[in-house]
């Protein structure tokens, strides 16, 4: 069954196909009123959303679909239940589901075990491939293209799951480069670094001040310190004001530098910002909702075809759990660990992908 768990899950063509078919949504909507009649999307959101959630129920609804909706705190997971078989379960009432969850690798179970296609809505700090859909739709529409371009990321880089996935993307781009904007305590993870953008032959910076990095980029994507995911609040306090980006601080900017963030905003961008034809945050909600909807549409169809792949193979390796307190592993019943190794020749968790040591 196809299903959307990491971006590299989509190869550059399908990219390609499915801004094209977002971009025809919107320009002729009624030839997608009824695309989706009589299909069911599930959204199961264990964590708080207000855009990814509301968006996935516009898309169905737009496409002549329908949705089932249920949150965290009112589902039998709160009784113990596992994301297996919810997946399971929710295979038997919906056409499509989308997942939100705080445990990594928890949507790569959930595809493991369900009937119908699974779309990784956000698994805690690893991976959220849909807001990267949005993301990339509004960069091809502002800049034009994905090739020779500076691109800065900057605030929360260590939790920021939807950095991680657009790092994932854009790498397979020839003559991108990356400046890492962030505190050292938040620097992107080692295996971004060196798995996904050394791999493939980019260059990247780690910087600390906003303002050094301003004028040499094309974009900047700006994120939120992610609160919820620090152990220590006390360390949240003390870096959560790192980066705001003001007016006066655009003025060191290019003419042309396209500001995105995936939202929700906290301080990290001020208001006074939104006024600046450089930012393009709110166009990045619109073409979230177009891509989604082209997304559905893609697996639906799909999902009609004969299955190829396996998803989730590995190895066990004795007496070897996942080290990151915060995989799925740790929490999921009967949920083997399982190991596989990468191009770098590193042993890494199935789930979440972290290293074992
Ligand atoms: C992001 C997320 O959930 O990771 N929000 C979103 O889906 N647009 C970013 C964030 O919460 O900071």
């Amino acid at each position: 069954m196809r299903s959307l768990i990491d971006i590299l899950d989509l190869s550059i063509t399908e990219l390609d196909e499915l801004m094209n078919t977002a971009i025809d949504i919107e320009q002729h909507p009624e030839r997608y009123r009824s695309a989706c009649a009589g299909k069911k999307l599930a959204t199961l959101f264990f964590e708080p959303s207000t855009r990814t959630r509301l968006s996935f129920e516009a898309a169905m609804y737009e496409l002549g679909g329908n949705v089932l909706t249920m949150s965290g705190e009112s589902s039998s997971t709160t009784k113990g239940e596992s994301i297996a078989d919810t997946a399971k379960v929710i295979s038997c009432y919906a056409d499509i589901i989308a997942i939100r969850h705080p445990k990594e690798g928890s949507a790569l179970v959930a595809a493991k075990n369900a009937r119908i296609p699974i779309i990784n809505a956000g698994d805690g700090g690893h991976c959220h491939p849909t807001q990267t859909l949005a993301d990339l739709l509004t960069i091809r529409r502002e800049k034009g293209r994905f090739e020779f371009l500076t691109v800065g990321l900057c605030g929360d880089l260590k939790y920021g799951r939807t950095v991680h996935s657009l790092i994932e993307a854009l790498s397979r781009y020839e003559g991108i480069r990356f400046v890492l904007i962030s505190p050292k305590e938040l620097r992107l993870p080692e295996y971004v670094k060196t798995e996904i953008i050394e791999k493939n032959g980019l260059s990247f910076s780690e910087v600390s001040s906003l303002e050094d990095a301003l004028p040499e980029l094309d974009l900047l994507y700006m994120t939120r310190i992610q609160r919820e995911r620090f152990d220590s609040l006390e360390t949240y306090e003390r870096l959560k004001d790192s980066y705001i980006l003001t007016p006066e601080k655009l003025t060191l900017a290019r003419e042309d530098c396209c500001i995105l963030h995936p939202l929700p905003r906290v301080n990290e961008i001020s208001v006074a910002v939104d006024d600046d034809p450089r930012a393009c945050y709110f166009k990045q909600v619109e073409n979230g909702k177009r891509m989604r909807m082209a997304l559905i549409l893609k697996l639906l169809r799909e999902a009609e075809k004969p299955e190829k792949e396996k998803l989730g193979e590995g190895f066990l390796l004795e007496g070897r759990h996942c080290l990151n307190p915060r995989c799925i592993s740790h929490t999921e019943q009967e949920l083997p660990s399982l190991f596989k190794k990468t191009a770098g020749g590193v042993c890494r968790c199935v789930w979440c992908e972290s290293a074992v040591g």
